[in-house]
């Protein structure tokens, strides 16, 4: 991208509804977490590319804890919206409701944040993506906090692959005793 391009948050939005019908089903009857990702991951994707205009990955995914559980016969919301974006990396921000239309009960089932890149067509390597154009306080909000949540995962990371790198097991072995395990060498 030679000239430096922005788009608006708005112009990337996107709503996906989707009735929640009884195939979704977990054994206990409600349904299941991996079809609720999986829709959070398409709408990602859609709201990732559309800013980008282009092929798009997923990079990672923030935790995901299940507020409450969903019903089969639910509808299901889910609202995607670009927080932040870097050189190449875009976080995208999804927020989760479910709604009982027959006693109008809404729910919220859950919030993330996906990382998503852009990648060239042809070099399959991470390409620029448009900056964000900022139009009122929640947006300015919304891309400060993606900032410091990308710093925070990079911090993570790295404490992760340090305490792997350090990792004594003779010590960590010794303080097994009070943990859900029984050693059977
Ligand atoms: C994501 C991926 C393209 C990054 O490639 P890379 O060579 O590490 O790229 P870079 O180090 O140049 O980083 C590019 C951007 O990705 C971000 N990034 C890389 N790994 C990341 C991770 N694990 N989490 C969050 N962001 C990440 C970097 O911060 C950087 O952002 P910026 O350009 O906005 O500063 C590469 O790891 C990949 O292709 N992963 C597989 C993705 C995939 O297949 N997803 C579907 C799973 S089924």
């Amino acid at each position: 991208m030679s000239e430096a391009v922005f788009s608006t948050v708005k112009s990337s939005q996107v709503i996906l509804k989707e009735l929640m019908v009884p195939s979704y089903a977990n054994f206990g009857g409600k349904v299941h977490g991996g079809i609720i990702l999986s829709l959070m991951d398409k709408i990602a994707y859609t709201c990732a590319a559309s800013h980008a205009k282009g092929y798009c990955v997923t990079a990672s995914v923030d935790s995901v804890d299940f507020l409450n559980p969903v019903e089969v016969g639910e509808l299901l919301t889910l609202y995607a919206s670009v927080n932040y974006v870097g050189k190449s990396s875009m976080e995208v921000g999804i927020k989760v409701v479910s709604e009982d239309f027959k006693l109008g009960i809404v729910k919220h089932t859950n919030t993330s944040y996906f990382t998503m890149v852009a990648l060239d067509e042809k070099t399959r390597k991470p390409s620029a993506v448009p900056g964000l154009v900022l139009e009122d306080e929640q947006e300015i909000r919304r891309f400060v906090m993606g900032k410091l949540r990308k710093k925070l995962r990079r911090a993570h990371q790295q404490e992760v692959a340090d305490l792997r790198q350090s990792l004594s097991l003779d010590q960590e072995m010794a303080e097994l005793e009070g943990e859900n395990c029984r050693l059977a060498l």
